[in-house]
C-alpha cells in the first residue's frame, strides 16, 4: 500500500474501520530501515521539582501535597553505574524544570557519566536557553527530548500556561542545529483534541524532522486540574506510532510507559516502534515522580533488564 501522507490522507487513516494493513506496512517499514533491534534504554528520574504549571502532569508546580526530591550527582552516578553493569549503553535523564541544576552541573554530570561509562546521554529537561544546549552538548550530551505536546496552538495554550508552541519548536529546532539526536513527541487523546490536531502533531515531527518521537495516551492524574478528563485511547496511540513510522522511516520510536498503562503488551512493537525505557529510578524516588497515576514494581535493575530482554526475544526481536 502507497498511504496518503497528507494532513487530511492522516485523518482518513486515523479514522479507518481496519486499520491492519497500515499496522503492517509500519511493521515492514520500521525492518526494512532500521531492523529487528528494540533498543532498551535506561530511564533515570532525577528531579520532580518543576516549575512549570502544565495542566495535564502530576509533577506541576502547583502540586503543594507531593513530596519533593533532587538526586546528588553521586547517587546520578552510581545509578548510571548499576544500570551500565547490566548492559545498559544509554542513560536517559529526565527532570522537571528545575533550574537547581545549573548547566554547569547537568554538564559536570554528562562529563562524569562519559568518562565512567562511556554511555549515550540522553537528556529530557525542558526548555534551556541555546547557551545551555550549547554547553551540555559540549559535556558530551547526545540527545535531547522536549516533547511538543501537542501541535494546535489553542489547546498548547490552554494546557501550558507558562509556554507557547513556537518557544517550543524553536528549543527543537535549536537542539537539531547543535547537532542533538532530537526527539519531540505528544500525547494522544488530550481533551479537545481532534484527529485533525493528530494530523498536525504527526506532520510536525517530520518537519523538525525528529529523530526519535515518543508518543504516549493522556492519562488524568488525580490531583490536576484534567482530573475529570476521559484516558486517551491505546488504539488510536498505536495508530499515530504506525504513521509516524511511515513518515519517519528511521526514528527511535519508543513503546512509551503511559502506553503500558492502558494494557499494551508489546503490540505497538509490530506496529512501528523500536525503542523501550525501563526505569531506574531508585524505589525512594519513584512514587514521587508520578506524572500520571500509575501502579509501578519496585526498582530492580538486573532482573528487571532480564526480563524485558526475554519479553522481546519473545516478540521475534533482538534487544539491545
Ligand atoms: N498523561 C500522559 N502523559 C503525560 N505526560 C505528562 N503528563 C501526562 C499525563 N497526565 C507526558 C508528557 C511529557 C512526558 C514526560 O510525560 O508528554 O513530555
Amino acid at each position: 500500500m502507497t498511504p496518503d501522507l497528507s494532513r487530511e490522507g492522516l485523518v482518513a487513516l486515523l479514522r479507518l474501520e481496519d486499520f491492519s494493513p497500515v499496522y503492517e506496512e509500519a511493521d515492514r517499514v520500521r525492518r526494512e530501515a532500521v531492523g529487528d533491534a528494540v533498543h532498551i534504554r535506561a530511564l533515570l528520574e532525577f528531579s520532580n521539582h518543576c516549575r512549570r504549571k502544565c495542566a495535564y502532569c502530576g509533577l506541576r508546580a502547583p502540586r503543594r501535597d507531593l513530596p519533593r526530591y533532587r538526586m546528588t550527582p553521586e547517587e546520578i552516578l552510581s545509578s548510571v553505574r548499576a544500570a551500565w553493569a547490566v548492559g545498559y549503553r544509554t542513560i536517559v535523564l529526565q527532570s522537571g524544570e528545575d533550574p537547581w541544576y545549573t548547566p554547569a552541573l547537568l554538564g559536570e554530570i554528562v562529563r562524569e557519566i562519559k568518562k565512567a561509562t562511556g554511555m549515550a546521554v540522553t537528556l529530557g529537561c525542558g526548555e534551556l536557553s541555546r547557551e545551555a544546549y550549547a554547553a551540555l552538548r559540549q559535556a558530551g550530551a547526545d540527545r535531547y527530548l522536549l516533547k511538543h505536546e501537542t501541535a494546535d496552538e489553542d489547546l498548547y495554550q490552554s494546557l501550558h500556561p507558562d509556554g507557547t508552541l513556537r518557544e517550543r519548536v524553536h528549543c527543537l529546532r535549536t537542539l537539531k542545529a547543535l547537532g542533538y539526536e532530537t526527539g519531540s513527541g505528544f500525547m494522544v487523546g488530550l481533551p479537545g483534541q481532534t484527529l485533525d490536531v493528530l494530523a498536525k502533531d504527526l506532520l510536525l515531527l517530520g518537519d523538525i524532522p525528529c529523530d526519535m518521537a515518543g508518543i504516549g495516551p493522556f492519562l488524568p492524574h488525580p490531583e490536576t486540574p484534567l482530573k475529570g478528563a476521559a484516558p486517551g485511547s491505546a488504539e488510536l496511540t498505536r495508530r499515530c506510532v504506525a504513521l509516524a513510522r511511515l513518515l519517519l522511516p528511521r526514528a527511535n520510536l519508543p513503546a512509551t510507559t503511559a502506553l503500558t498503562v492502558r494494557g499494551d503488551n508489546g503490540r505497538v512493537f509490530s506496529g512501528g516502534a523500536n525503542v523501550v525505557m525501563r526505569k531506574i529510578t531508585p524505589n525512594a524516588y519513584k512514587r514521587q515522580y508520578e506524572i500520571y497515576p500509575a501502579q509501578l514494581p519496585d526498582t530492580d535493575i538486573p532482573a528487571q533488564r532480564a526480563l524485558l530482554e526475554d519479553q522481546i526475544r519473545s516478540l521475534g526481536r533482538v534487544p539491545l
